[in-house]
């Protein structure tokens, strides 16, 4: 058996950025909305670099407008994460784009959407909790929409509270209010840093918002200091090899530094973040760090372990996710 075929956990996928070019196109041309710009002529997606990403990202999302377009979303989602092995996965969902913050919008919109994975965990056998994540280039006013949204609807299926979108803008503190709120609400903490801030902005986000997981990361391996702190906090890093290399962070897997970090002591996890944009799935991450570090399916246990023990689920849905990871 190949080190690709073992059962999978994701932590860090964005729920729009999921979506397959073709779910996109399909919706475009059923609600006669022009979308050609955003596509190369090969039917992917097409954008230069981390900013214009966003636009083509958030250009796609004007397509789902509905709680049903999310419910049809997550079932395309889920049908192809189970393809590839995974049984377990967090998806980072974001009220902005379901709704625009309104809390009763985003109330709809969660119901289509835990619907459609309740009928994928049926059909497909994978398990989907949902992370509620603010949009940093929105700014503070819109997180703390989100943040309320989070609090409201917090329980055993919303389970954390993050932050995404562009980090060269404003700071992690800025968002204090969101992430407090969340955190009394009983939410688990994620948010990303270190993918294109260096590493203090990685110690930011551990020190001004106290999140117990970082969304990528990986530019603490600038810092000595910072991966004993990592270390010492029990900080776990979300890790996108993948997208790390197609938006040019590392020219290849060789060279990204996902087994400094463990070899560090690090706790580190991987997912593919927005995996049809950066043309990858879970079993070709597997595959790539398989093939670049010579991972085998003890490494790829361990990875299993530490992405089980830092999912934001309870602990029965945890210990049902060890034995589906123990049963392939
Ligand atoms: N990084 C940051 N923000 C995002 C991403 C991402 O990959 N996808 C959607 N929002
Ligand atoms: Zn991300």
């Amino acid at each position: 058996m190949s080190v690709a075929d073992l059962p999978k956990i994701e932590l860090h996928l964005h729920h729009e950025g999921a979506a397959p070019p073709a779910f996109i196109r399909q919706l475009a041309h059923e609600k006669r909305i022009d979308l050609s710009g955003l596509f190369k002529p090969d039917g992917r997606y097409d954008f230069r670099d981390f900013a214009h990403f966003l636009s083509v990202y958030e250009a796609a999302c004007e397509v789902l407008k509905s709680p049903e377009d999310f419910r049809r979303l997550t079932l395309a989602i889920l049908e192809e994460s189970a393809a590839n092995g995974v049984v377990y996965s967090e998806t980072f969902l974001s009220p902005d784009f379901c709704g625009g913050g309104d809390l009763q919008a985003w109330c709809d919109y969660l119901a289509a959407i835990q619907d459609a994975a309740v009928e994928a965990e049926r059909k497909f056998d994978i398990t989907l909790r949902g992370v509620i994540t603010c949009v940093r280039h929105f700014g503070p006013e819109k997180a703390k929409a989100s943040a309320r949204c989070a609090a409201e609807t917090a329980g055993d299926w919303i389970t954390g509270f993050g932050m995404g979108g562009n980090e060269s803008v404003g700071a992690q503190g800025d968002f204090k209010w969101a992430f407090d709120c969340a955190r009394e609400a009983g939410l688990r903490l994620t948010t990303h840093a270190g993918e294109f801030g260096g590493p203090e902005s990685v110690r930011d986000a551990i020190r001004d918002l106290g999140v117990e997981r970082v969304g990528h990361g990986v530019r603490a391996i600038e810092d000595p200091d910072l991966i004993r702190e990592i270390v010492d906090r029990d900080v776990t890093l979300e890790v996108c090899p993948g997208s790390n290399v197609v938006l040019g962070l590392y020219p290849e897997f060789a060279a990204h530094p996902i087994a400094r970090l463990r070899e560090a002591g690090v706790k580190v996890t991987v997912s593919t973040d927005d995996p049809p944009f950066f043309h990858t799935t879970m079993r070709r991450e597997y595959e790539m760090l398989a093939q670049a570090f010579g991972w085998g399916a003890e490494d790829f246990a361990a990875l299993n372990d530490t992405a089980l023990n830092a999912a934001f689920c309870d602990e029965e849905t945890r210990a049902r996710v060890k034995t589906r990871l123990e049963t392939p």
